[in-house]
Formats: structure tokens, C-alpha cells, sequence
């Protein structure tokens, strides 16, 4: 059992996952992910926040039988109903048939469609207090961060916010759950990947539930996912700021190209090589029919420069990077400088697609498009580079 976040009060009864390869079947887990749960007690009441996956569901009753070995839980709390946390429920609801399930109207719309469940459940609204004795939970409705249910519980007595999937991130917790109590180093480019590959469409909303939270006193942070966040609170915070801002982390710059025959790689490496000899100091290139899209995504909300690569493909984009524009287009990706590079032998589709995406984005190229045409001879690798050198000037490396 791990150790109590607050003792004799707020307990962690989360679990690892280490043996699903995919979140949601499409984003890559190299280091498994932790679906986080929590039990507060309070004296009179004891209230279970978010649950587990469905297959830990046991593993959770467990804990939750360790920590009150002779009084059964009386609420479970659903910040946020995504079946990584809820899919647990109506096991739970087995266990221990006395408890209510406490959430707002779409929340409990959710448990119905999902569980079947609809009774013993409490509709909350927003601002709305629960009180477990000397355990105030207040309830703040943050929806579309990043499912319309979602809110965020606020354990008063103990500035502790249980914020759901946000300042969550992929990584099992290995052994410590608080970050104080560990290396942390890891988990932030992975809280990158996942806001980039989950949340990343719904920045105005994140922005909304910050705003509605600004001024909060915070001891603790406790997410969904990733470690329960203590010490590095304004570092986490500030973080999701930026990201839901479309703020980019860093002056670098991702090249995302796609190549048949290598042709178009060369024209991406030719652009490498002149953002490097021109100060840009961390450049991401990914052959995106190769690098998974989950981390091209974070590269993309990470670094401020972008250079997209790409054949015409079948009379139209190259499939791969059609990919890549289409999950920018989703997101709504902003505040990023462009360059565009493309490579046909018959048909010059490439690029105006590109440049479609772009502007539907509002993003304006720096430079022409390179347009190469078959091997690409010396004078387009000389474009490429200077394309690659304008988007660096725009980015004012070291300035
Ligand atoms: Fe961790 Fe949106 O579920």
C-alpha cells in the first residue's frame, strides 16, 4: 500500500498499467500509464475519486478494503467518465452495493448509458459542496477539458484538487507517487505527448477551467494519470497554460516529411542542415511514415518552427503527412512559423494541399514553397536550405 498523500485523509488506491501498448488504441505507451484514484476520509464519510480501468477494478477493491478495512466507501466522486477510469464502476457498485455515485447531469447521463446505473447517484452542480466531516469536497464543472463532463474536485480543508485527466500524463508511477518523492525528469515530455495527443483540440477550454481556478490555493494536485503533483505545482501549471495557448515550449523547429524514394528526405535533410548551421540548436526530424503520431504531435506544440515535407501522392498529398495536417487541423495548432517543401514528377498536388492546410490553420509560410521536381538538383536543395534559413531568421534564434 502506498503511503497516505495526507495522512490518515487522502489516500492514493490508483494502479499501474504496464501491459496495454496503446492508450485509446492509438497512442504509444512505452513506459505503461497509471490510472490514479484516491480515497478520502473523512469522520463521517469516506468518498472514492475517479476510479480504474475495468480490469484493475479488483486490485482497486483490494486497497480500498486495506485502507477501511470496517467502513465501506459511502460516494464515489467521477471527475471525468472516459472508461479509463470508469470502467470499474458498476464492479465497484458490486462490492459495495451502499455507495452513490456523484457527478453532474452529463456525468450521470454517462453512468446510465455505460452502467445502467441510475440509482443511488447524487447530481451535483457546479460550486456545490459534499461534506465528509472535517472533508469539504466542493465541485467545479470545468467541461470540454477533455470530455463535456468533466470537473475537477476540491478537497477545501487541504487545498488538494483532484483535476482528472489535466496536469495528467502517460508513465506509471514506480513506486513513489508524489513528486517530491521522485525523478520527475521523465514525466514531463510524456505530459507533453499526452496533452498534445488528447486534450490539444480543447486549449480554449483548458484556458476556461484555468481561469475558473485562478486564485485557488493548491497543496496538492492529484490527477487522473502521472504523479500526484506537490512540489512542482507552478511549474505543472505553467506548463498547461502554455500548451493550451498554443504557446510553443521552445525556439526549435520539427521537419515532418514523407519520402517514396528518398528524394523528398533529401530536401528535408538539405533544410536540417541549414537550420543548424543557422543556430537552431533542437531541430525534430520525423519521416512521418515512420515516427508514431503521437510524437510528432508533441514536437509540434513543443517547438515553434515547423517545415513540412511531402510527394505528391496519387494525384494528391502523401498519405502519412496528409495525416500529420489533418491531426494539426483537429487541434487547431497555432502561433507556429512554416515552411513548405515539396517534390513531385508529374502532378504538383502536394504542396497546395499543404498550403490549404496552412491557411485554414491561419498559419503564412516564411518563405515560397520549394517545389522540386524529380531527383532534386542542386539549385532546390539550395531553396530547401534557404527556406529553412528564413524560417530560422523568423524564429530569432538567439536573439
Ligand atoms: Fe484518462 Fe480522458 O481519460
Amino acid at each position: 500500500m502506498k503511503s497516505a498523500i495526507i495522512p490518515e485523509k487522502v489516500f492514493y488506491i490508483g494502479v499501474n498499467d504496464r501491459t496495454t501498448n496503446k492508450f485509446e488504441s492509438l497512442w504509444p505507451l512505452p513506459y505503461g500509464v497509471s490510472y490514479n484514484s484516491y480515497l478520502v476520509k473523512g469522520s463521517d464519510k469516506i468518498a472514492i475519486i475517479d476510479g480504474v480501468e475495468v480490469s484493475h477494478a479488483l486490485e482497486q477493491i483490494d486497497m480500498i478494503r486495506t485502507i477501511s478495512p470496517d467502513r465501506d466507501p459511502d460516494y464515489l466522486i467521477i471527475n471525468h467518465m472516459e472508461p479509463d477510469h470508469s470502467g470499474g464502476i458498476s464492479i465497484l457498485r458490486q462490492a459495495f452495493p451502499g455507495i452513490q455515485i456523484v457527478g453532474n447531469n452529463q456525468t450521470l447521463a454517462m453512468v446510465k448509458g455505460y452502467h445502467g446505473l441510475t440509482e443511488g447517484t447524487v447530481a451535483v452542480k457546479d460550486g456545490e459542496t459534499l461534506d465528509l466531516g472535517g472533508a469539504t469536497l466542493k465541485f467545479v464543472l470545468t467541461p470540454m477539458v477533455h470530455w463535456p463532463e468533466t470537473m475537477v474536485t476540491y478537497l477545501e480543508e487541504d487545498k488538494t484538487l483532484f483535476t482528472g485527466d489535466a496536469f495528467g500524463c502517460y508513465g506509471a508511477l514506480n513506486g513513489a507517487v508524489i513528486d517530491q518523492d521522485m525523478d520527475t525528469a521523465r514525466y514531463f515530455p510524456e505530459m507533453v505527448r499526452y496533452y498534445s495527443n488528447i486534450v490539444g483540440k480543447y486549449g480554449q477550454f483548458v484556458q476556461r477551467a484555468l481561469k475558473k481556478l485562478d486564485g485557488i490555493a493548491l497543496d496538492f494536485i492529484c490527477p487522473t494519470h502521472g504523479p500526484v503533483w506537490h512540489s512542482q505545482i507552478a511549474k505543472v501549471v505553467d506548463l498547461y497554460d502554455r500548451l493550451s495557448r498554443y504557446e510553443p515550449l521552445d525556439n526549435g523547429v520539427t521537419i515532418v516529411y514523407g519520402s517514396m524514394y528518398g528524394n523528398t528526405a533529401r530536401m528535408a535533410e538539405a533544410a536540417a542542415d541549414a537550420l543548424a548551421q543557422a543556430g537552431v540548436r533542437d531541430i525534430s526530424v520525423h519521416d512521418a511514415a515512420r515516427t508514431d503520431l503521437s510524437y510528432i504531435l508533441a514536437d509540434l506544440f513543443t517547438h515553434r518552427g515547423l517545415i513540412i515535407a511531402a510527394p505528391t501522392y496519387s494525384d494528391s498529398l502523401f498519405p502519412p503527412v496528409a495525416a500529420v495536417l489533418e491531426a494539426m487541423t483537429i487541434r487547431g495548432l497555432k502561433n507556429r512559423s512554416v515552411a513548405v517543401l515539396g517534390s513531385h514528377t508529374w502532378s504538383q498536388r502536394a504542396i497546395g494541399i499543404i498550403e490549404q492546410g496552412l491557411e485554414a490553420l491561419g498559419l503564412e509560410a516564411v518563405a515560397e514553397p520549394v517545389n522540386g521536381k524529380h531527383s532534386p538538383s542542386a539549385d532546390v536543395l539550395e531553396q530547401c536550405a534557404a527556406a529553412a534559413k528564413a524560417l530560422a531568421e523568423s524564429l530569432q534564434v538567439g536573439k
